[in-house]
């Protein structure tokens, strides 16, 4: 049950009403009140930060069809403890999100879950495999908050300009997985020195950059609406900056790990740095973090992506791509990002709050007054180590095991609901 709640003295910081003070924050009812009488609870925050709940546009469940990956219960348990208050789930589970009744199924087991909200990203073809539409209206109607079929591209540029279309008449966008296939049959790594140097083949930059410059002039040409992800490479951050400059409705995210790593890390055939797109150069990870800076790119999504560990362990070539994000995000953007002056404390709650928010269309994401009580209470100084055996995912492959963060999620809070506490 909702329960009033104070949140006193903390830095809050909500980017939607350029918000940046000292002050208290109320939850009534469940939502976001500027005053209120006797609180049930009360939380100290002093020297915290308070900002809308974050919001993870790029997380896959696994379920429908690969619970040994990772269940809607486990994901918004590690979503909830990393401070995500909502996380939108790719269509690539076990049994592809293409039809009503399968969103229906993930937005129940959601509700069951009760911790994290879930909006479901329904597939644009059935069966993820690029050839019919999916039923894109009905899942929009069944609760989809955009359409993907993140994990493999889209090839077919007659289904992609379909998929604009018919996804803009529900308001919805396409999330763009960008990736021309025939660029990157058989590659593990980045196409690069480091593939040259141990004998690997490489995933060039320029089959994510020519997919994102299909997409942006199909969007161009369509009037619908494109979400880049997972952006990696220097050449796809120059086309989306030109498409926006151009007026084309296109947005963009990135992940952690293409901001702060490089391919360097892959010299030991280290499976925990293996996902896709790969980790690129240092002027790739210089490009893209100015992009995220300056707001060429609105997101900090995880691509929160969990395997089992058997299949994680596996030597490089045989391992899936994918490492998880959810309880690393937070950490690794306030010590990497953050802290040492890369992104402004606003510029990172903005991409992590209003701005997903307004790509999928849902009314969280500020700290209004009347908005919905989701709330994240950071302790920006909490110093901790990054232990994947405590993690609340199933999933247990990350870059930052072992590695010492400083910045963590104090309480997270849905709807006036405190879901996570430490
Ligand atoms: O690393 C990745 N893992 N990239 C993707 O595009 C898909 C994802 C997955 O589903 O494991
Ligand atoms: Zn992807």
């Amino acid at each position: 049950m909702a329960v009033t709640i104070l949140i006193k003295g903390g830095r809050v910081i909500d980017p939607a009403s350029k918000r940046d003070e000292i002050g208290d924050v109320w939850i009534v009812d469940g939502k976001i009140a500027a005053s209120g009488h006797a609180p049930q609870r009360t939380i100290e925050a002093r020297d915290q930060w308070v900002v809308p709940g974050l919001i993870d546009l790029h997380v896959h469940l696994r379920e429908p069809g690969h619970e040994a990956k990772e269940t809607i219960a486990s994901g918004c348990a590690a979503a909830v403890a990393g401070g995500f208050t909502s996380v939108a789930c790719m269509a690539n589970s076990g049994q592809p999100l293409d039809s009503a009744m399968a969103i229906r199924y993930v937005l129940d087991r959601a509700r069951e879950a009760g911790s994290a909200r879930v909006f479901p990203i329904g597939a644009v073809t059935k069966g993820l495999r690029g050839e019919q539409l999916a039923e894109i209206g009905l899942m929009a109607k069944a609760g989809a908050k955009a359409f993907s079929d993140d994990g493999v591209p889209i090839v077919n540029s007659e289904i992609m300009r379909r998929a604009l279309e018919y996804a803009a008449m529900f308001g919805s966008c396409i999330v763009s997985h960008c990736e021309d296939p025939d660029l990157t049959r058989g590659a593990l790594i980045n196409e690069g020195r480091v593939a040259t140097e141990l004998g690997l083949r490489g995933w060039p930059s320029v089959a994510e950059a020519s997919m994102a410059a299909r997409d942006v002039m199909l969007a161009r040409w369509t009037g619908g609406r494109v979400h880049i992800a997972h952006v990696s490479a220097r050449e796809t951050v120059e086309v989306i900056r030109a498409a926006k400059r151009n007026g084309v409705r296109v947005t963009a995210e990135a992940a952690p790990h293409h901001v702060t790593l490089t391919e360097e890390r892959l010299r030991e055939y280290d499976s925990r740095f293996k996902m896709n797109p790969p980790l690129r150069t240092a002027e790739d990870v210089e490009s893209v973090l100015a992009a995220l800076a300056d707001g060429t790119i609105d997101c900090i999504a995880s691509d929160h992506a969990p395997h089992t560990t058997e299949e994680k362990e596996q030597e490089l070539a045989a391992c899936p791509n994918g490492v998880v994000g959810l309880e690393t995000t937070l950490g690794v953007v306030l010590t990497d990002l953050v802290t040492n002056g890369k992104l402004s404390a606003t510029r990172a709650v903005e991409a992590m709050t209003v701005n997903p928010a307004r790509i999928l269309g849902v009314p969280y994401g500020t700290l209004a007054v009347g908005a919905p009580g989701d709330i994240t209470v950071i302790d920006p100084a909490r110093k901790w180590t990054v232990d994947p055996a405590k993690f609340r995912s199933k999933g247990r492959s990350t870059p930052w095991a072992g590695r010492t963060l400083k910045g963590a999620a104090a309480v997270t809070i849905v709807e006036g609901r405190i879901v996570h506490d430490v």
